[in-house]
């Protein structure tokens, strides 16, 4: 292996964000290097793939949901696109998100969330309990209504991470099944170190989730801060002909399980949320909520089999908000701090990082999440 090696960019982290910057950026005609010392570790392994900006609205968040929404309009060519160039499923399905209510508290919150996505140009429906249980038989009897997001889909998050994988080698991309030290002084970035090879880059991307705060050799000028927020899903497996119609999500006496249906009769339970540092363990404690709230809502989970509990780490940030662009090192850039919303954002993240690399530019959309907010923090 040669000592030095050049590429336009590189990118450090192959989980969907990172992959997704690489293809788009090789798709511009870039010579791209990704490196990730473990891709299947990437919270894209244990992510259901809900592809939900209204459920997950929060007041606050404006922002944060019209680049969720744009993100999601972007998704049925970004799919169609990455399983053309792949030869690969994504498997994106438009089944819409119905969010349960557990009790009239729970009911009076979805009707303001209704009214504040009305403000905002967001269709969702308000409907009773009879509506509710027509439109998803399988829910438990007397819950009191719900809110139906019509427009949310859904992916599979490992189909998708290969078919980018795929996508990315079809366009070029070299893999690099290591650690990478980033080279820079405080006027730019000059590359990346993979063991006893520098390569050299004047653009690298610090896109490695959860784990972006641990890659070595980032200035102290432009570190991010990423915190790992633990997360756990289960896969169930339902026998017969019982299929769910939606993403279906609730809270269950204020503890939040959402339930995600597969194509091949899969049923994703999430998740988690668990403030536990990089501590891999399943914990009997959340399974057991998870599996408690979700058979509460839709009671014929008892009869469900079990294929797998799978353990990740959403990257956290200070704001609950992507921190996408330019760091204070010219070069070196950020795509990282996804927290919730890693898999409905990767296509928007994947084209703004590429519209910066190449027009030196970020859309309007991504403005606000620039590492810059955190200037005074870091
Ligand atoms: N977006 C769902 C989750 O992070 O659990």
């Amino acid at each position: 292996m040669p000592t030095s090696t050049t590429s336009d960019i590189t990118v450090l982290g192959a989980g969907a964000i990172g992959a997704a910057v690489a293809w788009r950026c090789a798709q511009r005609g870039l010579t791209v290097t990704l490196v990730d010392p473990a891709p299947s570790r990437g919270a894209w392994n244990t992510a259901a793939g809900m592809l939900a900006p209204v459920t997950e609205l929060h007041y606050t968040e404006t922002p944060l949901l019209r680049l969720n929404l744009a993100s999601l309009a972007q998704y049925p060519a970004f799919a169609a696109e990455l399983a053309d160039e792949s030869g690969r499923p994504t498997g994106l399905t438009e089944n819409g998100t119905l969010q349960v209510a557990w009790d009239g508290a729970d009911f009076a919150a979805l009707r303001e969330l209704h009214e504040f996505g009305r403000t905002l140009g967001v269709a969702t429906e308000l409907l009773g309990e009879a509506e509710l249980r027509a439109l998803e038989p399988a829910l438990a009897p007397g819950l009191p209504g719900g809110l139906l997001a019509a427009g949310d889909q859904s992916v599979d998050p490992r189909l998708l991470h290969a078919a980018l994988v795929t996508a990315c080698r079809r366009r070029g991309v070299r893999f690099v099944e290591s650690s990478g030290t980033v080279l820079a002084d405080e006027d730019r970035v000059r590359g990346v170190r993979v063991g006893g090879v520098e390569i050299s880059s004047p653009v690298v991307v610090l896109a490695a989730g959860a784990w972006t705060g641990t890659i070595e050799g980032v200035p102290t000028s432009a570190a991010v801060p990423v915190r790992p927020v633990k997360g756990q899903t289960l896969r169930l497996r339902l026998d017969g002909p019982t299929r769910l119609n939606h993403v279906v999500r609730a809270a269950v006496r204020g503890s939040s399980v959402y339930v995600v249906p597969r194509a091949d009769g899969q049923l994703v339970v999430g998740a988690s949320t668990e403030e536990a540092g990089f501590d891999p363990r399943p914990r009997a404690g959340a399974v057991y909520e998870l599996l408690r709230d979700a058979q509460t809502v839709l009671p014929e989970l008892s009869e469900a089999t079990w294929d797998e509990v799978s353990t990740s780490f959403r990257p956290g940030s200070p704001d609950n908000a992507p921190i996408v662009g330019p760091t204070r090192i010219p070069g070196l850039l950020a795509a990282t701090g996804h927290y919730r919303n890693g898999i409905l954002l990767t296509p928007i993240t994947a084209s703004g990082v590429a519209d910066l690399v190449t027009t030196g530019t970020l859309p309007g959309v991504l403005a606000p999440f620039t590492p810059a907010r955190f200037a005074e923090a870091t």
